[in-house]
This record gives structure tokens, sequence and C-alpha cells, in this order.
């Protein structure tokens, strides 16, 4: 097939950088890309953090094949049909306690602002008026609506365009190298960060004024930040004291990454919203969820006059058939086959394998947890994200295997399918590269 790059404007890429060496795939199953030259590819990062059960699931794609054919589109507003009540049903079953309604969207980013209307909404349905603030987290990823990228806390995301929303403000992020480097799992150092959240911010806007804090509760996209040990328990007491709703943003740590179904349960920490995607599918139709506590949707109930719409928010593909089939039929494979227990055990084996790459050149830092990885390495001078950049296409062309980059770390997530030797193919892969890297 003759191929055209002219036309398709890609997303988060180095447009005119790829269109002159394209890095396409053309088919996956279970841990392999195929590439377009042939070759297979090992699958580091289980996409873009989605796949979890390995691609190209046979269960998954049965059941999005059969639903294709049985009921393609049903109307979302005033109308629905069973799979939703199903899709919503199943998910609130493997929720953390009392994170029991589930209001359906197509991305994580639409997640994240879904919640983020859902919380407005809800102080002013409580009479609670004042609270209109919002605050999210430095180097922080929500994805990109307008919403996500005001809470969110990547300069680049957000430079372009504009102001965003008022009334937003951001916590310091927790990475200290300095103290933490190399720190397995959970770092010692940081938890007094949190404090800042009462001690700076809320004194600063009076906590009556705000209405939400929004966290991933392991920073992803900005390079696997994770938080210090008692620095999430400390935020979950603070946003108690003063009435403030926790939303975990668990896009990339939903569907078994730590090891749980959620990072809430990672860390038996209940937030009052839950905002997924990605694995919630295992990629395969575009879904995303926010997950709210039962107090928070009966309040939307109360408030609204009898048979009048409650909430007034929803898009055309909430609940599309396809997602609720493709999500009934993921949740029931990563119950089948244990895959959230599967990444608890593999997770020793991968800290290890990880952090065999200590001192290879331009190696500053290793982080993980549960099957999340990064390895940041220092940065050419005057050319930050270079060096990163030429270990992915290396490790691509050279050897095989697809890792993710972000600036000049090197992310890995797996699908939860891989085993102990994918495991040391991954890291002696990226190992070999680092040693042909200036
Ligand atoms: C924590 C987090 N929130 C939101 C998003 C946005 O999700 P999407 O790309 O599906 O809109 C992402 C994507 O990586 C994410 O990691």
């Amino acid at each position: 097939m003759t191929m055209n790059t002219d036309y398709f404007w890609m997303p988060f890429t180095a447009n005119r950088q790829f269109k002159a060496q394209p890095r396409l795939v053309e088919k996956a199953k279970g841990m392999y890309y195929t590439s377009s030259d042939g070759r297979q590819i090992l699958d580091g990062t289980a996409g873009l953090w989605c796949v979890n059960a390995g691609h190209a699931h046979p269960v998954i794609t049965e059941a999005i094949s059969k639903q294709a054919a049985t009921l393609d589109f049903a109307p979302p507003f005033q109308m629905s049909h069973p799979l939703a009540f199903q899709a919503a049903e199943d998910l609130a079953a493997i929720a953390p306690d009392g994170l029991n309604r589930v209001f359906f969207c197509n991305s994580g980013s639409e997640a994240v602002d879904t919640a983020l209307k859902m919380v407005l909404a809800y102080h002013r349905l409580r009479g609670d008026t004042l609270r209109t603030r919002l605050i999210g987290r430095e180097r922080g990823y929500h994805g990109v609506g307008f919403g996500g990228i005001a809470v969110g806390g990547i300069a680049g995301n957000r430079k372009h365009f504009g102001p965003t929303l008022a009334g937003v403000d951001h916590l310091r992020h927790p990475l200290d190298i300095a103290k933490n480097a190399y720190s397995r799992g959970l770092p010692e150092y940081g938890a007094a960060l949190a404090d800042e959240f009462e001690q700076r911010l809320l004194a600063l806007h009076d906590p009556a004024t705000v209405a939400a804090l929004i966290v991933e509760p392991v920073q992803g996209s900005a390079g696997v930040i994770l938080p210090p040990k008692g620095y999430l328990e400390k935020l979950r007491a603070i946003c108690d004291k003063h009435g403030i709703v926790l939303i975990f943003d668990e896009v990339i740590t939903g569907f078994g990454r730590l090891g749980s179904a959620f990072a809430a349960d990672y860390f038996s920490i209940n937030p009052d919203i839950i905002c997924c995607a990605k694995g919630l599918t295992n990629a395969s139709v575009p879904m995303g969820a926010v997950i709210a506590k039962q107090e928070i949707y009966d309040t939307f109930m109360q408030a609204a006059p009898a048979d009048t719409i409650e909430f007034y928010h929803g898009y055309t593909y909430s609940a599309h058939p396809l997602a609720c089939a493709a999500a009934i039929a993921s949740l029931s494979v990563y119950e089948e086959e244990k895959l959230f227990d599967r990444a608890a055990k593999l997770a020793p084996h991968f800290e290890a394998a990880a952090h065999r790459l200590r001192g290879l050149p331009h190696v500053k830092d290793i982080r993980n947890l549960g099957l999340i990885c990064g390895i940041e390495l220092e940065s050419r001078p005057g050319k930050p994200t270079a060096r990163a950049y030429e270990v992915f296409t290396k490790c691509f062309w050279q050897k095989n295997i697809l890792v993710r980059t972000t600036g000049d770390i090197i992310a890995l997530s797996p699908p939860l399918i891989i085993n102990e030797e994918q495991i040391d193919t991954l890291f002696n892969a990226i190992a070999e590269v680092l040693i042909t890297v200036d």
C-alpha cells in the first residue's frame, strides 16, 4: 500500500520528524505488535498505558464484533440499552467501597472534565455556592480538555492556550531526586509536601472556596512521579477536614497497573470520585468513566425537581454499545485471568530488572511501582528530550521493543500478561541501547 502522510495531523507528535521516517504498526496480538516492515515488536507500554490484557484478546474482540452486528448505536439521552447498565454495575463492583455511581464518556480527558463539572454542580446543588476553586498539581496530566489543562501542571500543554479556567491553583509535585533517587517503590521523603495544601493553598484561598483537589495517585505522563509514603493519606485527611472533594485520576493506574483494581485499593485510600478510561475496555473501543460516591449522585437526584434532567452533561457516545460490550468483556477477562494479581506477583521481578540499569551511562534515577517504571536520564546540554528520543527510536528500530519517553524519562508500563523472560528482554534491550547513546 502506498501511503501519503500529508493529510493526517498527528496528535502529540513531531509530525515533520515522524513523517520523515514513520514508525508504523499494522497488527497486534498478545505482547507483540507487528511493524509495517514485518518485525515483532515487544510492547513495553501496553500501547499507551491501556492494553492491560494484551492485544486482540479473543474474548474482547468477539464481544465487540457480536455487538456491532446486534446493536450498533442507541441514543444515550432519554434512551439507553441494557449493556450500559451492566457495564456500570460491573465497574461499580470492582470500585472501592462507596463509589458506585458511574457516568460514561469516551476518554480520560472527558472523564476529567466530567468530574470537574460534576463537583462544581454538586456543591452548588448543596447550597455551598462559594466552592468553585479547583486544585491540581504541578506536572499533573489530566488530559487535554480545558478543564484538564487548567488543573494539569505540564507547562507545554498549557502555554499556548490562554488562561483556561479561572480559580485554579496547583500543589507542588513530589519528585525529589536529590533525596529519593533509586527508591524502590514509594519514596521515603516528601510526605510533608502534602501539608502545603493546607498551609499554603488553603490558607491563601480560604478552604471554604475550594471545590475539589484532583491528583493522579501515581503521576504517569509527566514521567512516573510516585507519592512519598504517607503523602496521599495526608491529602485525604485535609480534604476531609475542609469538605473538599478528592478526585483520583486513575486513567493510568486503574485496572491492575499497581496490582489491584485501582490505586485507591493499593493505597487503601478512598477518594470521592475516580476518573478512569484506557484499561476499562482494554483500549479496544474508546471509553472513559467517572465513578462517584453515591452521596454525590443522590445530591443530584434530590435537588432537581421531579421528572427533570438532573445533570446537564453527556456525550453522543456516552455508554456506546460497542464500548459497553468491550468494557464488560474486559472486566471479565481481568477477573477470569486474575490479571491484577498477576501484576502484583510480577512487580518484584520487574523492580529488580529495572534497578539493574542503575550505573549505566546517563541514568540519574529509576522509579517503579507495580508494573510502572520510569528511568530518568541526564538531558543533553541545551537539548532536552533528545537523548531519550534516541533511546526510544533505537529500541524500536534496532531492538524490536516499544518504550515510551516523556522529556528525558523512559516510561514503561507493559501489558499485565507480560512474563518474566519478556521483562528481562525489555530491560536488557534498553541497557544495550543506553551504552550506545551519547
Ligand atoms: C492521568 C490521565 N488523565 C487523563 C488522561 C487523558 O486520557 P485521554 O488521552 O483518553 O483523553 C491521561 C492520558 O494519558 C492520563 O494519563
